[in-house]
């Protein structure tokens, strides 16, 4: 699925390169026209390698991160059903991070520097993640919305031009179709339930609303990255677009189920593109930027797994520790 996970020399004396070769980088843009796949071992320019790094990893962290909000409600699930389909989610989740690293890595960073850069504060993760989930409304609201939006993005970025990438999110888009069922039935469950069931279920989607609006990133004229990303088909539709696609897709389904969204100025106008009201772009950037209302918690919650599982991590790359059959 992956491919060499070292940088070979020449590469590694390339990183700070600014400058590429003319005739590499046509062969290699040329490539990216004909719609062919870019593999570990191929020629690819600094700032292919550097942009891939940065959103896969961001990526990966998405997911370990993201497994936390949904972890805190395992011992809290309304019954046994529901409690063994949100174990089988968190476990996937973890899952598609272990695969998003593995991508990344092949790219020539180590998982370390990616753990480090997540615990310092110097890689993102999905802005999402750092919200708190108060009650099961929210995880149905995960499961449903959340999923939903990760969905559009990465089916949208799994026919890109980075091979470990793509095939790590096909295979990434076939689970989360599963969490997206697993959402709907338990939205569905709620909207159709009690007054009470139907009041958190609103109150859900009243607090997940400005979020999900900035999961796409910022607006298309603000996006730092976008431009080069869409160059060289790491990503196939702009933030604005995939915003778009996604309400599209699940504002008529929460519509139908008479529950509401915060937003009087939300509509769809005559040419498909959906109007809302400005979701307060500061917000987003002190969210992404570590002060978010459930960040210092997320990042304090990774500290202690990788503390906690350091001696296993030890003892697993100790090649002179044999196996020993226990005597009796
Ligand atoms: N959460 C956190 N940070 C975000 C974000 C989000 N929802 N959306 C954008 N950003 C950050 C970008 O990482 C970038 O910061 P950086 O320069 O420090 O890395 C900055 O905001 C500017 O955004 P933009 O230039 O538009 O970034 P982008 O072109 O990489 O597009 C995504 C943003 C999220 C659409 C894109 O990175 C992507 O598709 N990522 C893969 C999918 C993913 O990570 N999903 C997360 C959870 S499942």
């Amino acid at each position: 699925m992956y491919g060499s996970t070292n940088l070979s020399e020449e590469d590694a004396r390339r990183m700070n390169t600014t400058v590429e070769d003319p005739e590499k980088l046509e062969a290699f843009e040329a490539r990216i026209a004909r719609g062919e796949k870019i593999e570990p071992q191929d020629w690819m320019p600094v700032e292919y390698r550097k942009q891939l790094i940065r959103m896969i990893e961001q990526h990966a962290h998405s997911e370990i991160v993201g497994a936390l909000p949904e972890g805190t409600w395992i011992t809290r699930a309304p019954n046994f059903r529901r409690k063994l389909a949100l174990i089988a989610k968190v476990q996937d989740e973890v899952g598609h991070g272990q695969l998003l690293y593995s991508a990344a890595e092949t790219l020539g960073k180590t998982r370390e520097e990616m753990m480090n850069d997540l615990l310092s504060g110097k890689s993102k993760y999905s802005n999402v993640f750092n919200y708190p989930a108060n009650t099961w409304a929210d995880i149905a609201v995960i499961g449903f919305l959340v999923d939903g939006a990760a969905i559009v993005n990465q089916t949208i970025n799994s026919k890109g031009s980075y091979g470990p990438y793509c095939r790590a999110l096909e295979r990434i888009c076939y689970e989360e179709s599963f969490h997206l069922k697993q959402g709907h039935d338990n939205v569905v469950y709620l909207a159709t339930g009690t007054k009470h069931q139907r009041a958190i279920l609103q109150d859900a989607i009243n607090r997940w609303y400005r979020p999900l609006l900035h999961f796409f990133g910022p607006p298309d004229v603000q996006s730092a990255h976008s431009e080069k990303l869409m160059k060289w088909k790491v990503k196939l539709a702009s933030n604005d677009d995939m915003r778009n696609q996604f309400l599209d897709m699940y504002v008529p389904k929460i519509l139908e189920l008479d529950i509401t969204f915060p937003d009087p100025n939300l509509k769809k106008n005559e040419d498909g593109i959906w109007e809302f009201s400005d979701p307060d772009w500061d917000e987003f950037k002190r969210v992404i930027n570590g002060d978010g209302p459930c960040n210092a918690e997320r990042i304090a919650v990774r500290k202690f797994a990788e503390e906690a599982g350091r001696w296993v991590r030890q003892a697993l790359m100790n090649p002179s520790e044999k196996y020993q059959v226990p005597l009796a």
